[in-house]
């Protein structure tokens, strides 16, 4: 019996690009976690490690472009965080309201497209209205994307898609044998975006809690034990450093 080459995968947004020693990640998607213990560790209520964040976000996004990174998305608030105690989701709320009310101007002014992924249905109108308003603002912008990853969970995520696929099924618009991954990718909150080529995770802990699961198929991890807080520029480099080492092999040899 003679071996025969095993077939070549074409995915689709997921589509892995040749990786050189030394590559640059054109997206870096961050877990940002450790607010609470930089505010416990410091005797401070949670939401003064939370704010401390907001100052990491704003120093993240200005080092962005700078080392080459085209897409940043950050996990603001996962769909699991309305788990936390009443008066937590509260503050963290106000906190995403006061960012949104008073950075976007600069953001845009700075050439930040903004864009939200999650299931942003369940925020209050205002905080949607905000949230289409600095969408729609910023959309021609090209220096950075942000996408911020609000009520996201990939698992809620996939059960959207799959819900909106079976419909388009139900209604004889899609054929279930066209289901593939290009289709699944143009209907998640990341469609036209290119997957994560490195995800960061502070604080020590080294596990996904259901970000990008689909889109980060193929991405490099990279765990610092920095809590978010102490988050810098150089902590971005560091980690961005530590991906141009890697050797991206997507399956292959
Ligand atoms: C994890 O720290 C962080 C969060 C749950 C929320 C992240 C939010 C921010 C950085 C501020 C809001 C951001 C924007 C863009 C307005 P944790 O509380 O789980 O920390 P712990 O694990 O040490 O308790």
């Amino acid at each position: 019996m003679s071996l025969r080459a095993a077939p070549k995968i074409t995915p689709g947004h997921g589509t892995p690009r040749a990786a050189a020693a030394g590559a640059m990640p054109r997206h870096v998607a961050i877990i940002m976690d450790g607010n609470g213990r930089w505010a416990k560790a410091r005797h401070l209520p949670r939401i003064m490690g939370h704010r401390k964040g907001v100052e990491a976000v704003r120093r993240t996004i200005e080092a962005a472009p700078d080392l080459g990174i085209e897409v940043l998305t950050l996990y603001a608030f996962s769909s699991e965080n309305w788990r936390r105690p009443a008066d937590e989701v509260s503050d963290l709320m106000g906190l995403l309201r006061l960012y949104l009310q008073t950075e976007i101007a600069e953001l845009h002014a700075n050439g930040v497209r903004m864009r939200f992924i999650g299931d942003t249905t369940a925020f209050s109108t205002d905080v949607i209205a905000m949230l289409e308003k600095a969408a729609a603002l910023t959309a021609g912008n090209t220096r950075l994307t942000l996408v911020l990853a609000l009520n996201y969970g990939a698992h809620d995520e996939l059960v959207r898609v799959t819900r909106a696929m079976a419909v388009e099924v139900a209604a004889g618009t899609l054929a279930p044998s066209a289901i593939d991954a290009t289709e699944i990718e143009a209907r998640l909150d990341t469609a036209g975006l290119p997957p994560p080529d490195l995800v960061i995770r502070t604080s020590g802990e080294q596990r996904l809690s259901n970000f990008l699961m689909w889109q980060a198929a193929y991405a490099e991890l990279v765990f610092t034990d920095e809590l978010w807080p102490d988050f810098d520029k150089a902590s971005l480099a560091r980690a961005v450093a530590a991906f141009g080492q890697r050797d991206r092999r997507y399956g292959g040899r």
